[in-house]
């Protein structure tokens, strides 16, 4: 009697750990039920995204591979967070694909039918939330066998940044600059309009970058030159932005910038 209950209980572990898809409460802890305790030693996994910022419904590739080449694993589980929430949300998607599936109520990706086959790499295609969802990052279990897996290892964090689009009425209602021939997903913008007792402007500038280190200006010129110039700037260093203002004074050589369309 004795004798066949172990008998039983291993089994069980072996079917378990080996499942075709994880079940459904590893989706709340991330946490394998192969009874035994996760890895606690250095990670031999990474993570690695196509980029580190997102905007709405852009597709970004996400890798789950060793960091040393032959470092594989069988099973998997990535979900996606916000960096200031404990729990999981659905933010964005996985792309269906073949030896992957999702037992859980928001947008995750496990292994299915596969967690029984060594693997170097798993690549998905992760699609945005299609508005601001913060800065987010994918947390990962990986199973290198039923006995030694590694458990909530967080990717690197994936910022959000807004697109820059051409405004709606550009030339008509609101006047703007736009890089030449773009429409879309620009790099940058300007737009201004004044306010309804035309006493006072207000300008927005845009500019796309994921740097913690950068500026943007805007000069009032009486000409198409520089020197003599009121500038406004917005600089960010290290992350913390302030906005300045300054005059140019005689340029020693004047330069043009022949990149901007005004319209
Ligand atoms: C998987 O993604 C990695 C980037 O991490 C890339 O180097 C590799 O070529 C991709 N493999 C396939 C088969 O798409
Ligand atoms: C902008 O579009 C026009 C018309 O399609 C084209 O002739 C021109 O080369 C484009 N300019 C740039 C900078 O792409
Ligand atoms: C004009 O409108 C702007 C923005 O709404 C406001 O700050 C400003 O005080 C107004 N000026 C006058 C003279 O009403
Ligand atoms: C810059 O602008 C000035 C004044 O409009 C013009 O004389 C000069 O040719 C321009 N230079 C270039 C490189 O376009």
């Amino acid at each position: 009697m004795e004798y066949s209950t172990i008998m039983v209980l291993t089994l069980m572990r072996v079917v378990m750990g080996y499942s075709t898809l994880p079940p459904r409460d590893a989706c709340y802890t991330m946490v394998p039920s192969h009874g035994v305790s996760a890895q606690t030693g250095a990670n031999p996994y990474q993570i690695v995204m196509s980029k580190d910022t997102y905007s709405p419904s852009e597709t970004i590739q996400v890798s789950l591979q060793g960091i040393a080449s032959g470092t594989q694993f069988r099973g998997f589980m990535i979900q996606i967070r916000s960096i200031y929430a404990s729990y999981y949300a659905p933010l964005g998607s996985f792309a269906a694909q073949a030896g992957v599936g999702n037992p859980c109520d928001w947008a995750a990706a496990t292994h299915q039918q596969t967690g029984q086959v060594d693997k170097p790499f798993i690549n998905l295609t992760w699609t945005a939330p299609d508005k601001n969802v913060g800065s987010i990052l994918f947390l990962y279990t990986v199973v290198q066998n039923a006995d030694t897996f590694w458990v909530n290892e967080p990717s690197s964090i994936l910022e959000y940044l807004d697109k820059i689009n051409k405004p709606i009425g550009c030339g008509s209602t609101v006047s703007c600059i736009m890089p030449r021939n773009c429409s879309q997903n620009c790099q940058y913008s300007v737009q201004w309009r004044p306010t309804k007792n035309n006493t006072v402007v207000e300008f927005e500038v845009k500019r796309k970058t994921s740097s913690p280190n950068y500026y943007m200006a805007l000069g009032f010129s009486e000409d198409l030159q520089m020197g003599h110039d009121s500038v406004t700037e917005c600089v960010t260093f290290n992350g913390v932005p302030k906005t300045l203002s300054s005059y140019n004074t005689e340029y020693g050589r004047y330069k043009n910038n022949t990149n901007l369309a005004v319209i």
